[in-house]
């Protein structure tokens, strides 16, 4: 049985990614008077943009990370341990592929050596006034309510393609219970991505939890699963958030080398391809498994495909492509192929919404060699229930990995760290495989931290006066 969704206390950003409020920008703060900034942001919750309303001019989200929720005197126990260890523990740094050029120790914010970040305020406006007017209105009141500024990420509209010059955002799996419904194999529990709703495992996903002598006023919702307890968790998610730079002169510059045969160079027709092989999709988002010789844009938003029984060998969209590792939908052990593997792949997916920051890059650019010393890339966001097992899975388990199914010394070759000189990309092909090798980084992550994206009740839960120990 579907369950109802509590759309009015959902926040937007978890039913859509706002693609028609083009403009975007992530203040990321810091919290230095409690009692100030709680006030200010119990009176926010008004302008928290919810699930219910499509937006048509802007959207308000707000999301804490570990360190924002001590801050406003919220005992951290209840949270799930990867949360609240931070994306930038040690222990973590590893299996997350955050070491090298990729190291915490480096990054711009999230990491070690920067100013702690404690919440995010996600805004989202229809064009750049209207972004400018939001931001600019928030921004006058922090300093004054107790909380700085400690980066404000601004974004680009890149017209739904990334800088690599890839369509983005066409695959998401679909929610239970939302409003757009697609084919079955896509469509999963909103469990995996909406506390307090049955998950894949047909369970509550661990969430926060609190005794109801915590919320005399009753803000909170009780615990569906009947514990008794107060649900902090109903209604909210886990937010990813990686500021991912993009080496776009080296992608196209090592592409053309790669491609560069005995004869001179193969052109841009063999780069595209190549690039294409990595991707798993053309520029214009045709799957190869349905494309697999030549771009189509007729199938641009094509995504009701496997890769079993299309493609078992890898000879259409090569096993170790980006989105073939990022999602292998029927490819799973156990049973490839079967329902039991589409289900496996149900427990580790995750709703992307990041978006893109600096200039688009133009052809006279790329063909010179010269990025003009700016900086692109991705604001990599994404929601999941389980940190560990969706993004961290993803991660650590498919795309860093350089065994990904039987594969040998190949990470993902669009975004994968390296593993120090010998990382390949391997094409299946008849009758040979071809490799290449020597592939460079092209992805380096530049900041990150994981936050707790509350429903709005919870919102006015955690920023209601309450006497707790504010341990920092
Ligand atoms: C700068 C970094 C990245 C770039 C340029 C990039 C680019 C792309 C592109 C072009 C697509 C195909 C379009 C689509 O299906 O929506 C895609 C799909 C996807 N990416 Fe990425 N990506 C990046 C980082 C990541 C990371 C870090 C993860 C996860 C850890 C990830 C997970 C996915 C997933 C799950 C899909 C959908 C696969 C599917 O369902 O078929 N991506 N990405």
């Amino acid at each position: 049985m579907t369950v109802a969704l509590e759309l009015d206390d959902i926040q937007g950003i978890v039913a859509r990614a706002y693609p028609d409020l083009r403009a975007a920008c992530f203040l990321l703060l810091g919290v230095r008077d409690p009692v100030a900034a709680g006030a200010w942001l119990h009176a926010l919750c008004d302008q928290v943009t919810s699930a219910r309303s499509r937006p048509e001019a802007t959207a308000v989200n707000l999301a804490l990370t570990p360190g924002g929720l001590r801050a406003l005197g919220q005992p951290l126990e209840a949270f799930a341990t990867e949360f609240v260890q931070g994306m930038a523990d040690v222990h973590r740094s590893r299996p997350l592929g955050d070491v090298g050029a990729n190291d915490p120790s480096g990054w711009r914010w999230g990491g070690p050596a920067t100013s702690p970040v404690h919440l995010a305020l996600l805004l989202y406006a229809k064009d750049e006034p209207g972004l400018e007017s939001l931001s600019g209105s928030l921004s006058a009141q922090l300093a004054a309510n107790g909380l700085d500024l400690v980066v404000r990420l601004d974004t680009s509209d890149l017209d739904e393609v990334e800088h690599f010059g890839f369509r983005d955002g066409i695959s998401q799996p679909l929610i239970e219970g939302l409003s757009k419904t697609g084919p079955a194999s896509n469509t999963v529990k909103a469990g995996e991505f909406i506390l307090g709703y049955p998950n894949e495992y047909g369970l509550y996903t661990d969430r926060p939890l609190v005794a109801p002598s915590e919320d005399p006023g009753s803000i909170l919702p009780r615990d569906p699963a009947g514990s008794g307890q107060a649900d902090l968790g109903r209604n909210g998610s886990y937010l990813v958030l990686r500021q991912l730079e993009q080496d776009v002169v080296g992608f196209w510059g090592f592409l053309e080398q790669a491609t560069h045969g005995a004869g001179g160079a193969a052109g841009p027709g063999a780069r595209r391809a190549l690039a294409a092989k990595m991707v798993g999709r053309w520029p214009s988002g045709a799957p190869l498994v349905l494309a697999p010789d030549a771009d189509d844009p007729s199938l641009g938003e094509a995504n009701d495909f496997g890769y079993f029984t299309e493609d078992r060998g890898g000879t259409r969209c090569p096993i170790g492509a980006h989105i073939r590792r990022a999602n292998p939908r029927d490819s799973l052990d156990p049973r490839p192929g079967s329902q039991a593997s589409i289900d496996v792949g149900k427990r580790h997916r995750i709703l992307r919404r990041g978006r893109e920051y600096g200039p688009p890059i133009s052809i006279e650019q790329l063909e010179a060699g010269d990025d003009g010393g700016l900086e692109r890339g991705l604001y990599f966001l994404c929601l999941n229930a389980n940190l560990a097992r969706q993004f961290e899975f993803i991660q650590h388990t498919w795309v860093n990995n350089a065994k990904f199914s039987g594969l040998y010394d190949d990470p993902d070759p669009l975004v994968g760290a390296r593993n120090g000189g010998r990382d390949t990309f391997t094409v299946q092909a008849e009758p040979v495989r071809s490799r290449v090798r020597g592939l460079p980084q092209f992805v380096t992550v530049k900041g990150g931290a994981y936050f707790f994206l509350p429903g709005i009740r919870a919102i006015r839960y955690l920023t209601t006066p309450r006497k707790r120990p504010t341990a920092r």
